[in-house]
């Protein structure tokens, strides 16, 4: 027989479809450099890749977050780009750039890849998982994430950051066939790291498909919606009962899709989506996840205030847990945050 039993905390009983009178809340990116204590801690290490596969330093980031803040989930320090790294691309960060990654042109440089993805290079997130599920309480859940494979995808091919991934965009219209199979590849290596992190301690997981909003709606079900579809049925077989989290950043009505997907127990909303739209569009049973804009965040007083109560007057009555719409940004004042938590948990 199988016995039910209730998720430990508000977070998971959230992303479960309970509703709740103050619904939980964390921040994506919420770990970084907007933290004094993380720029001291970064600080210590060479690169940001030797931070992340630091067991030691990546728990301490993960925690800090929560330890001056509270808040109700915490999500591992790492980073998208660790998925190239361990299928053996040139992946580097330069400081204050953003990503570097030796770019993939033709199928040779595909060919050099790994053909699955080298778990043994990425022993030091699961470390970490386990080390911060141990050092939280039972009231905190843990999260863990990937890229969407059209956002790593993306990363993978133009080498850097680029205001619109015109280079992937252009690669997909130019070599449909060899991008399907990076994409092939990427969603074996997502759905194989996914298992790994639930299996090392993370209570669920979060897939960000931050740059879907650039592709044309005829390309998504492609690209986004048939990736996603085979990463979570892949999930579900190895860890059946792991809450999925999808954040299609920017892709407007085409929410309905992706929240008509099986197995998705969330949809993160970008900071476009009204939420009354939101309400009446997507079904009832799922949970919603935003989306407050980071800079209304950044800049506080009065539109900070009055973002938080129009996300919570439109949210109110089913599931929700509070976000950001992306990102917060690292000039983001710590009061800002503090501000937001105590309107969010009703201490104004
Ligand atoms: O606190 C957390 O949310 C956990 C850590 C986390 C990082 N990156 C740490 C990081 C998470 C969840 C990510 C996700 C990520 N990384 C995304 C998806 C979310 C989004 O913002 O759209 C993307 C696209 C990346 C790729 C990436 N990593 C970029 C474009 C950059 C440079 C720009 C930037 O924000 O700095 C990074 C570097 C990065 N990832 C930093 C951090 C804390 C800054 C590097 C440093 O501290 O030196």
């Amino acid at each position: 027989m199988k016995v039910a039993t209730a998720p430990p905390n508000k977070f998971l009983q959230t992303l479960a479809g309970a509703v709740q009178e103050i619904p939980p809340i964390w921040l994506m990116r919420q770990a970084g450099r907007y933290l004094p204590e993380y720029r001291q801690i970064r600080a210590t290490a060479p690169t940001f890749l030797d931070f992340c596969y630091s067991p030691k330093l990546a728990t301490e980031a993960t925690l800090q977050p929560i330890r001056r803040f509270g808040f109700d989930a915490a999500i591992v320090f790492s980073d998208i780009l660790v998925v190239p790294d361990a299928l053996g691309q040139e992946v580097g960060f330069e400081s204050g750039e953003g990503p570097r990654l030796k770019p993939i042109e033709s199928r040779a440089d595909f060919s050099a890849l790994r053909d699955s993805l080298d778990l043994g290079r990425l022993e030091p997130v699961f470390e970490t998982l386990g080390r911060v599920r141990a050092s939280l309480p039972d009231e905190v859940a843990l999260i863990g994430f990937c890229g969407a494979p059209w956002t790593v995808a993306s990363y993978m091919i133009a080498g850097r950051g680029t205001p619109d991934q015109a280079p992937a965009r252009l690669f997909a219209y130019r070599n449909p066939a060899l991008f399907q199979e990076l994409i092939a590849l990427l969603i074996e290596a997502s759905a194989d790291y996914l298992i790994r992190q639930l299996r090392a301690g993370a209570q669920a997981v979060q897939i960000f498909d931050s740059w879907s909003g650039v592709l044309p709606v005829a390309e998504l079900e492609r690209w986004c919606l048939a990736p996603l579809r085979a990463i979570i049925a892949k999930v579900r077989t190895q860890t059946p009962n792991a809450p999925i989290i999808a954040f299609p950043r920017g892709v407007g009505a085409s929410l309905t899709n992706f929240a008509a997907l099986d197995g998705v127990a969330a949809i993160g909303l970008d900071t476009t989506v009204a939420p009354d739209w939101a309400a009446a569009a997507l079904p009832s049973h799922l949970t919603l996840q935003g989306n407050l804009d980071p800079l209304a965040l950044m800049a506080g007083g009065k539109g900070l205030e009055e973002g938080v109560d129009r996300i919570l007057t439109g949210f109110s009555g089913r599931p929700h847990i509070f976000n950001l719409g992306h990102g917060i940004l690292p000039e983001t004042p710590i009061s800002h945050v503090e501000q937001l938590i105590s309107q969010v948990r009703g201490a104004r």
